[in-house]
């Protein structure tokens, strides 16, 4: 018999049944079909409730504000969502593929005095539009997150927050973890682990850009490779190698610091910027001899790389 790690409950046979399906399916598509028809009716991980001290760690890492719109996927009875209309004003919406959950939902909702700001979803989550969220939440497997991830990289706008309740996402590293203590945790040690990623934006490949200094126009370039967040550079300035310190991305933030011996003097550069398709948009700061300059920042992929998935 089947016992399941979300409060040791039964597994039904049709759950099963589907899982025996995902393992035999051939083809990643024909796994992303056949996961998709089969939790249609079925429930692909049981309602379990996020006890709401857990709640309240996962709206403060998703560090929420009022142009946000979140979706928790698998929305049980609204708990997250509705906290989050509630207690941060944030327009929210679940998807929930058991439709009583998504009546008692609403029947909360409306109690506490939110419909206004939330919507339910009677629906699957593997084939529910993600791209308006700028925060997902979820509790729900460690194969199922592992199943969406591609999904997440690909069709979330960098910079969208994600939060998961318990279960990580392999070997894509958290930014962030927290531990909460409950002490009557249905399963586990009592404990409950908080996970928070950004949506690293790809900036994978070869920029370039110039700025003035001492009066002329230094050229640079960097040559950066990206595993999931993480960012490696080469850089360049006028043709020579320059070390590169503190490169860091932050969902669609770029920022780095580099020093160069320029013209006769050391030169100190503190980059920072947004990054959206083949440019990059902000600020530098450039250092020589005590004294400080800022500068816009503008930089052009001249070629694409790509953001691996595999360590
Ligand atoms: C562990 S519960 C989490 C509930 C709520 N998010 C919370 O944290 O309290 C997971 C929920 O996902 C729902 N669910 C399971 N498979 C689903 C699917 N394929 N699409 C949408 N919801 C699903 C279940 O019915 C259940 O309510």
């Amino acid at each position: 018999m089947a016992r399941h790690p979300h409060g040791g409950r039964l597994v039904t046979g049709r759950a099963i049944t589907a899982a025996i399906g995902r393992l035999l399916c051939l083809s990643a598509l024909a796994c992303a079909g056949m996961t998709a028809a089969v939790a249609q009716q079925t429930p692909d991980v049981p309602y379990v409730q996020t006890p709401s001290g857990v709640v309240d760690v996962m709206l403060e890492l998703a560090m929420l504000n009022s142009n946000d719109f979140l979706i928790d996927l698998g929305s049980g009875d609204g708990r997250i969502v509705i906290q989050a209309a509630k207690k941060h004003g944030v327009r929210s919406q679940g998807v929930e593929i058991d439709p009583n959950l998504v009546n008692t939902s609403n029947q909360e909702a409306k109690r506490q005095g939110v419909a206004g700001k939330v919507s339910f979803v009677t629906g699957n989550l593997f084939v529910m539009d993600l791209s308006k969220a700028t925060v997902l939440t979820m509790y729900l497997l460690p194969q199922l997150n592992m199943q969406l991830r591609p999904r997440l990289l690909s069709e979330l706008k960098p910079g969208t927050r994600i939060v998961s309740h318990d279960f990580d996402m392999g070997d894509w590293k958290p930014d962030q973890r927290r531990e909460v203590a409950v002490p009557n945790k249905s399963y586990g040690p009592p404990v409950s682990q908080v996970y928070f990623w950004y949506v690293p934006a790809n900036v994978a490949g070869r920029w370039r850009w110039q700025l003035p200094i001492a009066g002329k126009a230094a050229g640079y370039e960097a040559k950066l490779s990206q595993l999931f967040q993480e960012v490696d550079g080469e850089m360049l300035v006028d043709g020579g190698t320059a070390a590169v310190r503190d490169l860091k991305l932050r969902g669609d933030l770029l920022s780095f610091n580099l020093t160069r011996e320029m013209y006769g003097q050391k030169i100190a550069h503190e980059f920072s910027g947004r990054v959206e398709g083949d440019a990059i948009t902000g600020r530098v700061t450039v250092s020589a001899g005590g004294e400080s300059t800022a500068h816009n920042w503008q930089a052009t992929r001249i070629e694409r790389g790509s953001l691996r998935t595999n360590r």
